[in-house]
């Protein structure tokens, strides 16, 4: 049942108009389409539709009532003509749609959700998206409980009838139609009863656009940094690339139940409402931050998706690789530029790496697939971006800009393929990406091997790369490397030269002319999503912390410095190494020219996850241990200076500005070294934190530090959290979160307490996330426990929530796919686990993920 890239067939006909009709109902929605269908060529085959619907009652050609077929998800009518009408009328059950694809009600609201392949749950269809078609759509619904009845595009007519059965109930319906051809994936209904914030964006060419946002009723007031981020996003794209929004109206609408963070379909855009609803009571800088982001990538979907879209699934990155990129930039933009490389490398080598190595890697163009669901990752979205960050590093800002503008100007209005996307690149810039093309087909993170060697007059460097977790038969193409250096002078720090080498042989040296001892800084800003191999004394990376003009690569030492701890050499060498990385994080804490929110990462502990992902034998009892010992001696060594700091840090002013962002992120920093002591001074602290500070994000620092200090004090406070935010979804995630990372026994019991709260429930995935996601993903200690009873209550958890969701199940199993990665008796463990599930009957999601963990 896989897929492969290299069987692509164009489709063998067109749908150049798709009328719809929904007569919206909990169990049974009846859906009748009308499609103008177009034989593509001369070809005689019946035609086959993707079809898996609860029920198909007729079919109709050119009026006519015809037989049909459906078997394995396929609807057949035999037909020869060239150009015909054809009516399809269905049933959905959108109340039992626990799987949350196609439509689905949920909170007593209707919505949908297609992509990838889920608009043939609602009626059948060509859904693929090389077939684009002109949507007109027609919604019928009962008027008092459904105000609000959305579709694509703009309201071109409504009416009421009553309904002919003896209810006389009132049917409100509304006509919709979105003139832009768009394949099925973007289409969208909803149906509700909203509250309503709206705004106006007058475009560079001088239209006024509606902007409409849809929230559950009484939240009104948490809708608003959303939509200042929309008419950011509009303004931004209109000034870095010159892009123009297209319709009259964007309709945003936030809803509960969602299982990704939003959706891009064309002029209403379906949002989870976690990147939609905040106030300073309720949501965190954090929270702030991914709703300015989300509402940026589903709006820069509008031309990087929607008015160029993908010619089949397999090109998703084309999409999607591309407007992560585009929505990093606008992160930058709006905040700080290091930062945001701080947290995209943080994905990168923690959870993109994980997946690049484990028994699921693929090229971020996949070349076979099972369910399109599961390339919805970390390579597709992630090493996408950072692929086409690389060609915007080949070709500099005006060079990207140049090739954008050769993209547009050829495939508006088409759907194309990566290789359509790289040669506007190269032709708008004269340059030849052939080569650069084989990060589109090989999986794996290279491994670049740094070697380096002084003389009188220069700095000889040698770099070889390889893809150590890939076949040999991937080995011998070599991938383009934009590497960007900088020289330091070993006697001052003084910066010598800066630059950008392009490394694209298996091995190759490079020569940098220079007269006294340096320090050479490498891949600044991240230049690559590669694996460094480079072995620098402590004195180097301390030199680099004080001394790169490059943040990332200031942070990026600091992190080594703690992993030099970690991957250890003997005991003797490191006591006096460890005395060396606490005076450095002396040198920063008491540093007043380091910026706060560059000291503040800084000064970050190294999280579990990256530090295991530099191992090639993961042994999480090691690492937690000797990451809790080196924490320890800093808070024994440092505890005054670090209390004193977070003294200073009180009456930050509140919202969402970056000075406070970086104060309120500093102090949590440093809370959480303090939480490490048994210094009762600090349970006070954390407690007047908690009660002092009028914003979530201290609230919530407070708790994560109550969690490491003491699980009474936590309780503690989340007891106060549970009446102070009775009734609020996500605050009450917050609280979950917190409490599937207690890093005891006892985490289960708790767990087990909180999934009765009346505000869980297993059907909404933001609930099970956050707290068996966080269980799962952010409690090392007690998922890794030898046990192995981490395991098996992901596997038992996994068995249930396949059923519900099939979707949700397979992205939570991650974790477990890595088993290879770990030291014999843990490995052993989740093996068990994974071949207990195989046993089952999965899902087509979880059954290609662990069929392929088990080889
Ligand atoms: N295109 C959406 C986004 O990036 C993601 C939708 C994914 N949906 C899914 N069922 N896998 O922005
Ligand atoms: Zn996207």
């Amino acid at each position: 049942e896989a897929k492969y890239l290299k069987d692509y067939q164009t489709p063998d006909f067109f749908i150049p108009e798709t009328e719809l009709f929904f007569n919206l109902d909990d169990e049974h929605t009846l859906v009748r389409s009308k499609l103008q269908m177009k034989r593509n060529g001369e070809h005689t085959r019946g035609l086959v539709l993707d079809c898996q619907v609860k029920q198909v009652l007729r079919v109709l050609i050119n009026g006519n009532q015809t037989d049909f077929n459906v078997e394995q998800e396929q609807l057949k009518i035999d037909v020869d003509l060239a150009e015909f009408e054809l009516e399809i009328e269905v049933t959905v059950d959108p109340i039992n749609n626990t799987a949350l694809e196609g439509l689905y009600k949920s909170a007593g609201v209707f919505c949908t959700q297609c992509e990838a392949e889920s608009f043939r749950r609602i009626t059948p269809y060509l859904d693929r998206p090389d077939v684009l078609s002109v949507f007109t759509v027609t919604i019928f619904a009962d008027a008092e409980l459904y105000p609000h009845m959305l579709s694509n595009g703009n309201l071109i007519d409504s009416g009421l009838v009553t309904e002919d059965d003896d209810s006389n109930k009132q049917l409100r319906w509304v006509k919709w139609r979105d003139p832009h051809p768009k394949p099925s994936y973007l289409f969208a209904l909803v149906a509700g009863d909203f509250d309503l914030l709206t705004d106006t964006f007058v475009t560079q060419s001088g239209r006024t656009v509606d902007l409409e946002l849809f929230v559950d009723k009484g939240n009104l007031h948490l809708g608003h940094h959303a939509m200042a981020s929309l008419v950011k996003s509009m303004a931004w794209d209109e000034q870095r690339y010159g892009l123009e929004y297209d319709l009259d109206k964007y309709m945003v609408v936030a809803v509960d139940f969602f299982n990704m963070g939003a959706m891009e379909n064309k002029g209403l855009n379906v949002f989870n409402s976690k990147y939609v609803l905040a106030d300073l009571n309720t949501a965190t800088d954090i929270d702030y931050h991914g709703i300015e982001a989300v509402i940026g990538h589903e709006y820069f979907h509008n031309w990087t998706g929607n008015r160029v879209t993908c010619r089949d699934w397999f090109q998703l990155s084309l999409k999607e690789g591309l407007t992560v990129f585009r929505d990093q930039q606008f992160s930058a933009d709006m905040g700080s530029e290091v930062i945001e490389r701080i947290s995209h490398a943080n994905v990168m080598r923690t959870m993109q790496f994980a997946e690049d190595s484990g028994p699921m890697a693929h090229p971020i163009r996949p070349e076979k697939v099972i369910e399109m669901n599961n390339f919805y990752t970390v390579t597709v979205y992630d090493k996408g971006a950072e692929v086409i960050r690389m060609m915007h590093s080949l070709l500099g800002e005006s060079g990207f800009r140049a090739g954008m503008d050769l993209y547009f100007k050829r495939h508006d209005g088409n759907a194309v393929t990566c290789d359509d996307f790289v040669s506007a690149m190269a032709d708008a810039n004269n340059k030849d990406l052939t080569q650069f093309q084989n990060w589109y087909s090989q999986a794996g993170t290279p491994s670049v091997v740094v070697s380096e060697k002084q003389t009188d007059t220069a700095l000889e460097l040698t770099l070889s790369q390889s893809l150590p977790t890939r076949p040999a038969a991937e080995q011998n193409k070599p991938l383009v490397i934009p590497v960007k250096y900088e020289l330091l002078a070993n006697s001052d720090g003084r910066s010598l030269e800066r630059g950008t080498v392009i490394f694209d042989k298996t091995e190759q040296m490079f020569t940098f002319n220079c007269s006294e001892p340096v320090t050479l800084v490498l891949f600044e800003n991240f230049s690559a999503p590669v694996k460094v191999q480079r072995t620098l004394t402590q004195e180097q990376l301390i030199h680099i912390v004080k001394y790169a003009s490059d943040a990332f690569c200031r942070w990026d030492s600091m992190q080594s410095l703690w992993l030099q701890q970690i991957n250890g050499a003997s005991d003797t060498i490191l006591d006096k190494s460890r005395q060396g990385l606490i005076e450095v994080i002396e040198y920063v804490l008491n540093n007043d020219d380091i910026e706060t929110s560059i000291k503040a990462e800084l000064l970050t502990i190294p999280s579990y996850t990256s530090i295991a992902e530099t191992f090639d034998v993961i042994n999480p009892s090691h690492i937690l241990k000797v990451k809790a010992e080196i924490t320890q001696q800093i808070i024994e060594s440092l505890f005054e200076t670090i209390n004193a700091l977070v003294q200073n840090l009180t009456n930050i002013e509140d919202g969402y500005i970056q000075s406070s962002v970086a104060q309120r992120r500093l102090k949590h920093i440093l809370l959480t070294y303090l939480s490490h002591s048994k210094n009762s001074d600090v349970e006070r602290l954390i407690r007047q934190v908690y009660l002092d500070s009028t914003n979530m994000t201290e609230k919530v620092s407070a708790l994560e530090s109550a969690r490491v200090y003491s699980v009474a004090l936590l309780d503690d406070l989340l007891k106060d959290m549970d009446t102070q935010f009775t009734d609020n979804v996500l605050v009450f995630d917050k609280m979950t979160s917190a409490v599937a990372r207690i890093p005891h026994a006892e985490v289960y019991g708790k767990m087990a307490l909180w999934a009765e709260h009346k505000l869980f429930s297993d059907k909404n995935p933001n609930r099970v996330r956050s707290l068996f996601g966080a269980f799962i993903m952010n409690n090392p200690e007690q998922f890794h426990d030898e046990s192995g009873k981490g395991y098996q209550f992901l596997a038992d958890f996994l068995k249930k929530m396949d059923k519900l969701n099939p979707q949700l199940a397979s992205r939570m199993i991650s974790p477990l796919l890595s088993w290879q990665r770990y030291e014999p008796a843990r490995k052993d463990l989740m093996k068990q686990q994974l071949t207990q599930l195989s046993k089952l009957e999965l899902s087509k999601d979880l059954y290609e993920k662990v069929s392929s963990a088990l080889g």
